[in-house]
């Protein structure tokens, strides 16, 4: 927020000193590091004093005697080389506390331009193992779809869940011949998983057993009735177990339309891009080469072997007929932009499939998509010991079972503090705590570095974790407590001493955080952000007396308590977490 309008002051200041602008150039706003000359910082003066070749600071005076900021700060300055420092006055940082504690969005402003956002985050694919991708892929993508949507973006979220394809050949030839009704009913997933993997496992040792599966999925895909019912219920006790899952995580999708939904849209998609001279056939397949529009680096359809640029299509449908996942895509991509307008695609997908994606993309805009579509990559999770992470038993990891464990584990916790709490209140606790907290590790890291997980990490108290951030709304909260609703904040408020204004300042700039994140999806900004809240309200509690000091200064400090709490839960919402009054 005070970025936003420093920087649009400063643009008046060089106008005012009629000084032209080059094309593209907006003066640059950070927030200071060093806060010994300033809350906020800009070069703006050295880097226009280089292209005009200007003597830097002369030409910052000529903006600071333009500039008009005597509504927000305190002071102005010109340091070293040519900075601009400008330090917020005690009644300005006052002015924002108070929007914050009354303003529903505390203080954050819409977007200018508001868009309609496709997330596609989650998609497992029915009857396969779940791996840790789509651990990463379901928290990261629901922060960005809860950010994009808090600031005022139109968001769509659509889990295109992998229901179709050649695993259900295997799995209908398992449920025909091995499924155990009772541990399907008991944990569906699980027992899908585990018919997939026993007969994925006979095909290897018995080719005769693979031929069956492949007349399976050929009846399948031909509509036979007794294929299409026990397919169509693998997707329904998967999606409801999914469901369940997803509502303790407090998670919720506008849509799932998997790929199956599109399967009908594939024929005349290949079709089409066959007459539209995109798609070429090449050995019985129905391919998209390169188009030569981009130099070979930047090219998805080309590869280098040996020195040499080679040709690496992209297949829309196999010789025996079969469309492929990059069919899929192409055909999803047709409906959101169609039937949502949609301005922009996110796909919140794994690294791996970094390819997958460019040559998607390439392929559509060549149909003449205009939509902007994003892959938002992401690192893997290793195990404590840096290799792959897999569970006590030895399997991969799953986004169920870590949700279990951790939830379990927190329980296990509250277990041993005796508090007070019924069960019903410490299963609620405990199930926000373990989901939090595997969140939070998550979303703390950059997304694109492999990360190890560590229960003990995650759910310690101490440290950035998710538990040492909800300790700190708890903490917020047990003052409104202790004052029993016997308390009115007023508008009576004055900032004076050191902590006082650190703490303000940081809840100011959360205005602006909340809008940084979305520039390079990294829900690790706000994350490391609210931990700093944390910290800096720790300091300010030491520092401070809240319910022993009077007037005016009782009132400002209940004021930036309140404004802290609603702070944290905004934020920790925006990360998917929920917040309990009590722990
Ligand atoms: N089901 C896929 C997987 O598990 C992820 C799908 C991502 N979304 C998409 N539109 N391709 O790898």
């Amino acid at each position: 927020m005070f970025r936003a309008v420093l920087t649009s002051r400063l643009q008046a200041a060089f106008t005012a000193a009629g000084i032209e602008l080059p094309a593209g150039f907006t003066p640059n706003v950070v927030i200071a590091s060093d806060t010994r000359y300033g809350d906020y910082q800009s070069n703006a003066a050295m880097v226009l004093a280089k292209q005009l070749k200007a003597n830097p600071r002369a030409l910052a005076q000529q903006i600071v005697d333009k500039l008009d900021v005597t509504d927000l700060c305190e002071k102005t300055s010109i340091d070293g080389p040519g900075f601009l420092n400008f330090t917020l006055s005690a009644a300005a940082l006052a002015q924002r506390l108070a929007v914050i504690v009354s303003d529903d969005k505390v203080g954050v402003p819409a977007v200018a331009q508001p868009k309609t956002i496709v997330v596609d985050f989650s998609a497992p694919n029915i009857a396969k193992p779940m791996h840790v991708g789509h651990i990463r892929s379901t928290f990261i993508g629901d922060s960005l779809a809860r950010v994009a949507r808090f600031i005022g973006h139109k968001v769509i979220t659509d889990n295109h869940v992998g229901d179709w394809g050649t695993q259900f050949g295997m799995i209908i030839h398992g449920w025909k011949t091995q499924l155990d009704q009772a541990k399907l009913k008991a944990d569906p997933i699980h027992e899908l998983v585990s018919v997939y993997k026993a007969v994925n496992a006979a095909t290897k040792a018995d080719e005769s057993v693979l031929e069956t599966c492949k007349a399976e999925l050929v009846k399948l895909q031909q509509g036979d009735a007794e294929n299409l019912g026990i397919w169509k219920e693998c997707v329904r006790l998967t999606l409801e177990q999914l469901e369940k899952v997803y509502s303790t995580l407090d998670i919720k999708f506008d849509h799932y339309l998997g790929e199956s939904f599109y399967n009908d849209a594939l024929a005349p998609l290949v079709a089409e891009m066959l007459t539209q001279g995109i798609a070429t056939i090449s050995e019985g397949a129905t391919v998209v080469f390169s188009d030569g529009s981009v130099k070979p680096e930047n090219d998805p359809f080309l590869i280098k072997e040996k020195d040499e640029w080679k040709a690496a299509p992209c297949i829309i449908r196999k010789g025996d007929g079969g469309f492929l996942y990059a069919t899929t895509d192409l055909a999803t991509i047709d409906y959101r932009v169609k039937e949502w307008k949609a301005d922009e695609i996110w796909y919140v997908v794994g690294a791996p499939q970094q390819l997958h994606f460019r040559q998607v993309f390439a392929a559509a805009q060549r149909r003449g998509v205009t939509t902007k579509m994003t892959h938002i990559a992401f690192g893997s999770i290793l195990g404590p010991d840096g290799k792959m992470f897999k569970t006590r038993s030895g399997e991969t990891v799953g986004l169920l079972e870590v949700i279990d464990e951790a939830i379990e584990r927190a329980r296990a916790a509250a277990d041993e503090k005796e508090q007070g709490f019924t069960t019903e209140e410490k299963d609620e606790i405990a199930r926000i705590i373990g989901s939090g907290a595997v969140k939070y590790a998550e979303l703390s890291q950059n997304r694109l570095t492999d990360y190890k997980f560590s229960w003990d990490k995650m759910l310690s108290l101490q440290g950035n974790t998710a538990p040492y951030l909800l300790n700190a709304y708890v903490r917020t909260r047990s003052i409104f407590r202790k004052l029993d609703g016997a308390v009115t904040l007023t508008a009576d408020l004055a900032i004076t001493e050191p902590a006082e204004r650190a703490l303000a300042m940081k809840l100011a700039q959360f205005a602006e955080n909340a809008h940084d994140i979305l520039d390079d999806h990294r829900p690790n900004l706000l994350a490391n952000y609210l931990y700093e809240l944390a910290d800096t309200y720790h300091s300010f509690y030491e520092a401070c007396h809240v319910l022993r000091a009077e007037g005016t200064a009782r009132n400002t400090r209940l004021t930036l308590c309140e404004a802290t709490s609603r702070v944290l839960k905004t934020g920790l919402g925006l990360l998917g977490i929920q917040t309990t009054e009590r722990m």
